[in-house]
């Protein structure tokens, strides 16, 4: 009997201590906005929040919360109060609102990795200037005369000899894109130990964007952090060798840079400014542009009728030109349908699901306020799969993108949204389709083993994604 009782007992007591901890959060934030009518949700356990659930569930997580609280929730993520935004208008003006203070929300980590003159770690008239420097080294006429005759170079010898071979294109996708950008910015392909070295470094940086920052050896953050020094280290000689040579004729984007820096009107003055735009310019597109490209292979092998529809439109563009033939400005323009397929790619990947922002002031949307210091998740899940937008959301359909104009369309935010829309898309996009050309034009891909795609936390197959390719 007595035994019984400490048994009630104790169970009690942990339901008693199950039900505090589960309110902790709610109520400590309430008393902290007492005045504030803060959105509905749930915030679970002290420190850790909802976060578990979020990252075991992803996009599922946010769309049962939305069917249960609406559009605009609240709940508690990797360390900080957080709102998480599904509707499409709101998502809009909070990507547009940076000038009213709600600016980026990534970890502290990713500007660390990056540099502070990175893009993502600056604000205002900085940001806006650095952003312009970027983007005149990847302008229109920068894409069509330099790096489109590059990328056609390096796809069309890097997608050679792969004939009974079989491959994994979760490997394949990163070196790709990877060894791609570091031609374009330091035509390093002939050095193949230094180019080695600058990739697995570079990688190794990008795995820390949103590690926790535990400085200990052996730590992800800290391999991190000794992988940014040494590419400062790399980056800084090769710089200090150009200078030295006088004569560089090698046109890519460090060429660029350097010759910027010797104009006292240009923003990108100092070395450090320099090695921070070449580390930005590799690891801003190196993740993402590399799961559209896997993702697009994958979707491509399971839905046969796109595939033959991107071979024929490939052919066509083929058709006529001599063995050894180059892609043009022209070739790529009239390559609609196999954009079609990046483009939906991007769109079922859903890489991110969304944007990190926080708040520096208090800021009321809808007649709720997001107070000052807390995370929005800019959710871009339901947006996505939207079925008014895109009729049978769940299906990859490239023929969706060629039938209407929603490229175009407001509420279109693959590349992000306001001040930060990504300066780099039609790179990104040109990237994937000069690789599927070759893919294409050159090979069918056929499964081997039983490919399962994790979609989240990052789209990836678990064990790699293979396959093995014959000549068509
Ligand atoms: C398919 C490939 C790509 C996708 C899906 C993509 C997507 C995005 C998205 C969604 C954002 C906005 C992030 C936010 O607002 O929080 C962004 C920003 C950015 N992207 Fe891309 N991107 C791609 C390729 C590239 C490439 C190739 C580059 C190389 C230059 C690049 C450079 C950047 C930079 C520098 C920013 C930050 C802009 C700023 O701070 O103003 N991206 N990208």
């Amino acid at each position: 009997m007595e035994l019984l009782q400490v048994v009630f007992g104790v169970a009690m007591g942990a339901l008693v201590v199950y039900q505090v901890l589960s309110k902790w959060n709610e109520v400590w934030y309430r008393i902290a906005n007492q005045s504030l009518p803060l959105p509905p949700g749930t915030m679970g356990w002290p420190l850790i929040g909802e976060s578990i659930p979020f990252w075991k569930r992803g996009p599922d997580f946010i769309t049962a919360h939305q069917r249960r609280f609406g559009s605009m929730f609240k709940t508690h993520l990797f360390g900080s109060a957080t709102v998480v935004c599904t509707d499409s208008d709101v998502n809009k003006y909070l990507l547009a609102s940076e000038s009213k203070g709600i600016l980026l929300g990534y970890p502290g980590t990713f500007s660390e990795m990056l540099g502070k003159w990175s893009t993502f770690s600056l604000y205002g008239s900085e940001h806006k200037a650095m952003r312009g420097a970027l983007i005149s080294l990847i302008s229109a006429s920068v894409l069509k005369e330099q790096l489109l005759p590059k990328i056609d170079e390096f796809m069309k010898s890097y997608l050679s000899n792969w004939s009974d071979k079989t491959l994994d294109f979760q490997k394949k996708s990163n070196e790709v894109v990877m060894l791609l950008v570091l031609k374009l910015v330091a035509s390093t392909e002939d050095n193949i130990a230094l180019t080695k070295e600058l990739e697995e470094a570079m990688h190794q940086v990008s795995l820390s964007f949103f590690t926790v920052a535990i400085n200990l050896p052996g730590t992800t953050y800290n391999k991190g952090l000794k992988a940014r020094r040494k590419l400062v280290q790399m980056l800084g000689k090769i710089i200090e060798e150009r200078r030295a040579s006088k004569c560089s004729r090698n046109n890519d984007i460090l060429d660029s840079l350097l010759k910027n820096s010797e104009d006292s009107n240009s923003v990108i003055q100092t070395d450090e400014q320099i090695i921070d735009q070449i580390i930005g310019f590799v690891l801003s597109g190196y993740e993402t542009a590399s799961i559209v490209l896997m993702m697009a292979v994958k979707y491509l092998h399971d839905h046969p009728l796109a595939q033959d529809e991107l071979r024929k439109e490939n052919l066509e563009i083929r058709k006529g030109k001599p063995e050894n033939y180059t892609l043009n400005w022209d070739d790529y323009k009239s390559m609609s349908f196999t954009r079609a397929v990046v483009l939906e790619a991007l769109r079922m990947a859903s890489i991110g699901l969304g944007f990190l922002r926080r708040t520096t002031v208090d800021t009321e949307i809808k007649g709720y306020v997001i107070p000052k210091g807390w995370t929005v998740f800019v959710s871009t899940v339901e947006i996505n799969k939207d079925p008014d937008t895109y009729p049978e959301p769940l299906k990859f359909n490239p023929w969706r993108w060629l039938k209407s104009n929603l490229e175009s369309y407001q509420y279109f935010m693959l590349f992000g949204g306001g001040a930060r829309l990504c300066p780099g898309k039609e790179l990104g996009i040109l990237e994937i389709s000069i690789f599927l050309h070759y893919l294409v034009t050159r090979y069918r891909w056929e499964e081997i083993g039983e490919n399962k795609i994790v979609r989240f936390p990052r789209v990836e197959a678990p064990d790699g994604l293979y396959y093995r390719l014959r000549d068509c």
